[in-house]
């Protein structure tokens, strides 16, 4: 099939745009580079350097003119800090919801009826129950979450009224790197635990600071559900093959139901590595749940996926073999 994948520069986007062409399809990646990095880039893809935003464009590249029709819109152009969302919700509102309206819009125009969308576990805010399943109640605890959440509501009223079909992909903490050793770029000025836990074993940082220690958790951190880049791509592409077979949506949990602490974390890093990583127990971070772990047993039914490289071990020396070299 013809993917536009908005986004495909960027650590998630690079490693879905790898397993789609992978996996027999034609993609055409459209970036803005604010992110993402030419070194990620898959030299099969054809790429177009661009804003999502302009409207022009892409009315250009969907009209048709410039390549064969799209069967489907992938979209991973979005900013993801949860913090920053509660300090700057504005530009939240630009950046992950109204440019993906108005995609949206524009897809209409043009006939483009199947959208794979990054959704992410931040949809569901505090956890009422674990594992979190897709039932469970949607109440975000920051901005960003809430962008997300505006968009699957806008996709099920699309469904419903324009006949679009979707699959809303809600992350769980994605990590690891390709395990072909394909992607090299290092996302610049990480905010997520394992990209800074590396740098500080690869030297690049001194330390680290682990924000809090008193949760309830088995070793008073906070507990999450990693899951490899690898996996999320695996999923991507099935859920649009899903989306074209069966012509029906998807609301998907991606994560393994296994969660580790961040001291875990630290741990297997460190002995992976063999180098020592340095922190400070600090004051925790706002609006961090103790934990969070979800179960996957819709993707398993639905598109037949499960985790397959996202064990602790496996997942960090997939991010070592990129952060060793210098
Ligand atoms: N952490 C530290 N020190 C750091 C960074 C993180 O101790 O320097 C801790 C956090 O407090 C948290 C854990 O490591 O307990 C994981 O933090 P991340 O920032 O890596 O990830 P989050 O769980 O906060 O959020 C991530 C994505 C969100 C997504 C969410 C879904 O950043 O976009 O997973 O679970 F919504």
């Amino acid at each position: 099939m013809n993917i536009m994948v908005i986004g495909g520069a960027g650590y998630i986007g690079s490693h879905i745009v790898y397993e789609l062409i992978d996996s027999g399809h034609s993609v055409t990646i459209l970036d803005n580079f604010s992110t993402g990095m030419r070194e990620n880039v898959d030299e099969r893809a054809r790429l177009i350097e661009g804003d999502m935003q302009d409207l022009a464009l892409l009315k250009r590249l969907f009209d048709g003119s410039t390549s064969d029709p799209f069967d489907s819109v992938f979209h991973f152009a979005a900013l993801k800090a949860a913090g920053e969302s509660m300090q700057e919700p504005e530009k939240y509102t630009s950046a992950n919801t109204v440019a993906t309206l108005n995609l949206l819009n524009m897809m209409m125009e043009h006939d483009i009826k199947n959208f794979v969308f990054s959704s992410s576990a931040a949809t569901y805010g505090d956890p009422e129950y674990l594992p979190i399943d897709e039932k469970h109640p949607l109440k975000p605890v920051n901005y960003y979450g809430y962008t997300k959440l505006a968009i699957e509501q806008a996709l099920e009223w699309y469904s419903r009224l324009r006949n679009l079909r979707y699959a809303a992909l809600r992350y769980f903490n994605a990590a690891g790197y390709d395990i072909h050793g394909r992607i090299t770029g290092k996302e610049r000025n990480p905010a997520n635990l394992l990209p800074i836990v590396m740098e500080v074993a690869a030297g690049i940082r001194p330390k680290m600071n682990v924000f809090g220690n008193d949760y309830p958790t088995r070793d008073g951190t906070c507990i999450r559900d990693y899951i490899h880049v690898n996996d999320l791509a695996t999923a991507h592409v099935k859920a649009m093959e899903y989306l074209e077979s069966e012509k029906r949506d998807l609301v998907l949990n991606l994560a393994t139901g296994k969660g580790y602490t961040v001291l875990e974390v630290i741990s297997e890093s460190e002995k992976v590595s063999g180098r020592r990583v340095a922190y400070d127990i600090t004051s925790r971070r706002e609006g961090d749940p103790a934990e969070l772990v979800a179960v996957s047993a819709l993707a398993k039914t639905t598109i037949d996926w499960k985790a397959q490289h996202s064990g602790l071990s496996e997942l960090v020396e997939s991010m070592w073999n990129i952060y060793k070299q210098k």
